[in-house]
């Protein structure tokens, strides 16, 4: 007799553990990730345009240490340890600043070119290292930092071999987007800043993360996103990663607060990628909204184990900023979608140490790619329990 032809019903998809709450809250949990996360990795620290002349700087905090991004007299943009090497004092306290030509420790003086090297010290001239030698004014100088520049920002790695820029960073970006060319279409470093937005968020990172890359609350929170993009209503979209691009509603014009027409569509752009949304995740803190007349650039600096501060670039042509046209209505869209998101991260950070989540939550199928983010982490801090 054969058997009778019937299909068994698949089984439902399970839940998946989620992180447990410690992971949010235990600053020692926090010092691993920044060692092994943001000092290891490439990290976006800066829009170059922001320095633009010689003498401009940034103090940026990557992971546990202080760096200076700072342009020199020769155009190049350089990244150093904001660590004076006589006594360690921080050089530039300031966040960002212009000197003139040198930049001077506070403490004692000692001053080093924009190229890091030390040109000057009270009494340098009876100054001698340890053989009896002219002090060494590279050996002396700052303590230079890795830099790459892509898509109009500066990326810094404090590792001693920093991974390759081109697999983590551009790799990551072209394979997500299945086109290699899909992102240099829209041209990103020629685009002008049209609005930023400092978000001071007393959330862990992680929730940060974890909610971008999930849009099982986009029905709930998002009403004027899933307006836009009807297909994020359902809750089944990973925000993190469009990379099909998610199709404008019908009715929409634009990728603005009411939908509303925006600019024209930037140049370089495919007929395909015109009225869609793409949405991708640079690890650790990059996230990168694609739109036909606009670029969103996030980047999250993590400052402690419940705070990050979120910068947010809306981005757009040149002739757009030039003629000084309204933005107003395309940044308002997702500087909602912005605030919506951190209101319910803040909401979320205080009761990560409640016993109630002590083993953590738990993931729908809809956040099941959150797990492989955990996995990840897990892989990079070298432990393997929840
Ligand atoms: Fe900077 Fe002394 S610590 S000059
Ligand atoms: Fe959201």
């Amino acid at each position: 007799m054969s058997a009778p032809d019937v299909q068994a019903p698949a089984p439902a998809p399970a839940l998946i553990p989620t992180l447990g709450g410690r992971y949010y809250t235990d600053p020692d949990i926090f010092v691993s990730e920044q060692e092994n996360v943001f000092e290891a990795m490439w990290f976006c620290a800066a829009r170059t345009a922001d320095l633009a002349d010689a003498g401009a700087f940034k103090k940026v905090t990557v992971g546990r240490e202080s760096v200076l991004v700072v342009r020199g007299r020769d155009g190049a943009l350089r990244a150093f340890l904001n660590i004076c090497r006589h006594r360690g004092a921080m050089l530039c306290t300031e966040d960002e600043g212009q000197v003139r030509r040198n930049l001077q420790c506070p403490y004692h003086a000692w001053t080093y070119g924009l190229d890091g090297k030390l040109v000057a010290a009270p009494n340098m001239a009876a100054l001698r290292d340890e053989t009896g030698a002219d002090i060494d004014r590279v050996r002396y100088g700052l303590v230079p930092v890795a830099l790459r520049e892509w898509l109009g920002y500066a990326w810094v790695c404090l590792a001693d071999e920093p991974p390759s820029f081109e697999d983590e960073v551009i790799g990551s970006v072209t394979e997500r987007l299945g086109d290699p060319a899909a992102i240099d279409r829209y041209e990103i470093g020629t685009l002008e800043l049209g609005r930023r937005i400092t978000y001071d968020v007393a959330a862990n990172w992680k929730l940060i993360i974890e909610n971008f890359m999930e849009c099982y609350h986009c029905a709930t929170i998002h009403p004027e996103l899933t307006e836009v993009l009807p297909e994020f209503a359902d809750g089944l979209a990973a925000q993190y990663f469009v990379g099909h691009g998610a199709a404008f509603g019908d009715e929409v014009e634009g990728f603005t607060i009411d939908g509303s027409g925006g600019f024209e569509a930037l140049s370089g752009i495919s007929d395909d990628q015109d009225r869609k949304y793409y949405a991708i995740t640079v690890r650790p803190q990059v996230f990168v909204n694609l739109v036909p007349d606009h670029v969103i650039f996030h980047r999250m600096y993590p400052m402690s184990a419940d705070r990050t501060i979120v910068e947010c670039d809306w981005l757009y042509a040149p002739d757009v900023t030039a003629s000084g046209r309204d933005v107003s209505r395309s940044v308002e869209l997702f500087h909602r979608v912005n605030e919506q998101d951190f209101d319910a991260c803040e909401r979320t950070q205080p009761t990560m140490s409640s016993k109630a989540y002590r083993d953590g939550g738990v993931l729908v199928p809809a956040e099941h790619h959150i797990g492989e983010f955990h996995d990840w982490l897990l892989t990079r801090l070298g432990g393997d329990a929840k």
